[in-house]
This record gives structure tokens, sequence and C-alpha cells, in this order.
């Protein structure tokens, strides 16, 4: 009886250990070198661009360096997406305080632009168009075409969620485009959160209230 039971538990851990060994072949033969994407590449622009579509065109041109490929700004992650000795932006002889020749100073942070909490201080798409075709891109602000501005402005609304990117936006409609639903983004992760740990705490107070009652009763 004892060793019936014992082949069984046997039996059942070489098939186990058969079935990963073979799960591990599989999976060796199947990875190969996938290529690592270009976080810096030009996107491509689809077979019929919107504005916001040309707008992504724009933003890799004059945005992306600071801004970060995902818009997130420039974090200490995006920066590892350039080569080893560009890294340190705020080196001198880079963007620090002594900049290289005809250089400029690069503030240290670079806010995001796309993701909670990005865009949060603009009231309206007007407000923001003006903003970047006025302050942006920050070493010389101005350079932007009015259909390169609207483009881009287009482009940050739509990675935003804060417009469907189908039609044009200009000084006709962006007046009448809010932004306050950027700044309500920022507090819905917050209440999400509190309303989580308000649940499990109060699921751990029942939880030993029971146990204790169970204890007593035992
Ligand atoms: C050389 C780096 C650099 C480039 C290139 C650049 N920016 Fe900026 N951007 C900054 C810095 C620094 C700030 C913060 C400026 C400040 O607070 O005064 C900023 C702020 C902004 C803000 C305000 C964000 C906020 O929440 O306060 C917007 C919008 C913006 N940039 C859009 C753009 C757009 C669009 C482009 C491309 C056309 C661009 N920027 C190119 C460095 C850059």
């Amino acid at each position: 009886m004892r060793s019936d039971w014992y082949a069984t538990w046997f039996g059942g851990l070489v098939c186990v250990l058969l079935a990963l060994v073979a799960g591990g072949c599989r999976v060796a033969q199947t990875v190969e070198p996938t290529p690592v994407p270009d976080r810096l590449a030009q996107p491509t622009l689809p077979g019929q661009p919107s504005q916001a579509d040309y707008g992504a065109q724009v933003y890799w041109l004059w945005c992306l360096p600071c801004h970060g490929d995902r818009g997130q700004g420039l974090t200490d992650e995006f920066r590892t997406a350039y080569p080893p000795e560009d890294r340190n932006c705020w080196a001198s002889g880079c963007h620090g305080e002594r900049p290289y020749d005809d250089g400029f100073v690069l503030p240290k942070t670079v806010p995001p632009l796309i993701g909670a909490g990005a865009l949060a201080r603009f009231s309206s798409a007007a407000q923001l168009h003006a903003y970047v075709q006025t302050a942006m891109p920050y070493w010389q602000p101005g350079i932007l075409s009015e259909e390169e501005g609207w483009q881009v402005t287009a482009f940050l609304l739509r990675e935003n969620d804060l417009w469907s990117g189908g039609g044009e936006l200009g000084p006709e409609n962006a007046s009448d485009l809010d932004l306050s639903a950027a700044r309500r983004r920022i507090r819905w992760p917050g209440v999400f959160a509190l309303a989580v740990t308000a649940l499990l705490l109060s699921s751990l107070v029942v939880f030993l209230w029971r146990r204790r009652f169970m204890d007593e009763r035992e």
C-alpha cells in the first residue's frame, strides 16, 4: 500500500519534470534575438495621415529629445535611450552651467507631456497651443510654423485622450476644447488607491475579529 503511494508520487514527479524540460526546450527554440526597437527612431506616417499624425512627426523632431519618446519627460530611464556619452544632459560643456558655445542651460526637470498629471496647468487647447507656439522648443521658442504648432498640439491632446484626433484643430475650435479632464485625471488614481486600502483594512479587521470570536467559542 505504502509502495503504491510512493510509485504514484514518484511517477507524478517524473511527469512534471519531463513536462518542464519539454516546455523549456520549446521556449528555447522559439526565443530568437528580437531586434530592440529604436526608441529614438522617426515614427512612420499612416496612409492617410491626420493632423495629429503629422504632429507625431513634429514631436519627434522638435520635442522628443527633451520630453521623452512617450512624453514622459526627461526621466532617468529615458536618458538611457541615448548613447552613454550623451546621458548626462547637465554636464558642463553640454547643457549644464557652462554649456558648449552658443549652447543653452537646461532646467533640471523637463515636465511630462503625456500621461497622468500632464498638461494639467492648461485650461483649453488654445492655451496649450499658445504656450507651445511661443515658449517651445525651449532652446529656440517660436521656431515652429503655425501649422506645426497646431499639429503637435493635436498630437499631444490625442495621446492624452483629450481629443479624438479626428478633424482639424485650429483657432476656430481650440478655445472650446476644455482641458479640465487633464486636471481631474490627477486625483482618480489617489482616490482609487484610498478606496482599495480602506477595503483591505476593513477585511483585515473583520477577519481578525471573526477569528477571535471563533477562538472564544472553542
Ligand atoms: C531643450 C529641451 C526642450 C525641448 C526641445 C522642448 N521642450 Fe517643452 N519644456 C522644456 C522645459 C525645460 C520645460 C519647463 C519650462 C518651464 O517650466 O518654464 C518645458 C515645458 C513644456 C510645456 C509645459 C508643460 C507643463 O506642464 O508645464 C509644454 C506644453 C511643452 N514644453 C511642450 C513642448 C513641445 C510641444 C515641444 C516641441 C515642439 C517642446 N516642448 C520642446 C524643455 C524642452
